[in-house]
């Protein structure tokens, strides 16, 4: 079980970064990625970004995500394809290799971060323009999306609905089915979270293409890819116009600005106590969330991986 203990007692054991020898190999800021045959092998590490920034790792992180994650593709497959094929290890998902659609499917059930700082500065979202009045952290009449290019590196960009499809970045049948997709799954995790005291606030898909099949892809609905908020405390800090109780990675982000880091310049130390705190909510997240506990092991997490993917026949 996770316990302040436990992650005390692995705060050495985390996995930084592989490199196992098959496949190609590419790396995203939190996941290594192996693709051959097909098939893309993805490991969670455990490192931890923030303002596009690499800033450490966190025991347990990579293994919390990974199964939040399959937890929702399990919860949601029903209603829209996903390229998940396998669970070899906590840490590991194995997908269908798609060519992924670059660009990324925000959607958001109320106005807070950019949207809010866009919409303050009386600019449109992602081409969408909003009517007057809205407050900070309202929730808006339905869910909007206002998707972002995927840049190669650094941040994000807004890019309109109209944008995308008159320079044809998407054909319009599938950028129709990648909204009712992305709607689809956001009325599925807002409905369970909210049965789970929590509001699913905004959140990020990407969709790839296999063989003329739309399937989502990534990770859906995790402290990564998404911001939620307790839903008992909400009423009240929006009435007296406070910030909201969040359960997500903003506490490091938090404390990062509270030493006036943003991003730029050396990352400050960061405590153990503070990284002790940042697993205790990401964990806090998955029980919320999935109502369950996760298990773990104190085994190395590299030899642990590696291992499990020996035993299934990837390496
Ligand atoms: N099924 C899939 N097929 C192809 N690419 C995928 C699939 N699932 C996820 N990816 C890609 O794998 C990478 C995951 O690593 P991540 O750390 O999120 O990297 P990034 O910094 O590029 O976001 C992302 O680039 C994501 O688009
Ligand atoms: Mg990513």
């Amino acid at each position: 079980m996770i316990t302040k203990g436990s992650i005390r007692q692995n705060l050495g054991n985390t996995l930084l970064k592989t490199d196992f020898p098959f496949g190609k190999r590419y790396q995203g800021k939190v996941r290594d990625s192996y693709i051959a045959s097909g098939k893309r092998v993805i490991i969670a590490t455990d490192r931890i970004s923030a303002f596009d920034k690499v800033l450490t790792t966190l025991p347990f992180k990579g293994q919390l995500l990974t199964q939040l994650s399959a937890f929702w593709f399990g919860k949601t497959m029903n209603a829209v394809p996903n390229a998940l094929l396998d669970t070899p290890d906590p840490s590991v998902v194995v997908h269908k290799e798609c060519r992924v659609h670059p660009i990324e499917m925000v959607v958001r059930g109320y106005l807070a971060g950019s949207a809010w700082r866009d919409y303050a500065a009386g600019k449109a979202i992602s081409g969408i323009a909003l009517p007057p009045g809205i407050r900070k952290y309202q929730k808006l009449a339905g869910p909007i999306i206002t998707p972002s290019t995927k840049a190669a590196s650094g941040h994000d960009l807004s890019i309109s609905r109209e944008e995308i499809l008159s320079m044809n970045i998407i054909t319009k049948p599938v950028y129709e089915q990648m909204e009712q997709y992305a709607l689809a799954l956001f009325a599925i995790g807002s409905d369970w979270c909210s049965r789970q005291g929590l509001i699913l606030v905004d959140t990020k898909y990407e969709f790839g293409d296999d063989n003329g099949k739309l399937l989502v892809v990534d990770e859906i609905h995790t402290p990564d890819s998404s911001r939620f908020w307790y839903k008992d405390t909400y009423q009240k800090l929006f009435d007296k116009g406070e910030e909201q109780r969040p359960l997500d990675k903003e506490y490091l982000r938090a404390w990062l600005i509270s030493k006036g880091f943003m991003g730029d310049g050396p990352v400050p130390v960061i405590p153990d106590e503070v990284k002790i705190e940042a697993v205790l909510r990401y964990n806090k997240a998955y029980e919320q969330i999935t109502g369950g506990k996760l298990g773990v092991s104190e085994e190395p997490v590299l030899q642990r991986i590696e291992r499990n993917l020996r035993k299934n026949g990837y390496i």
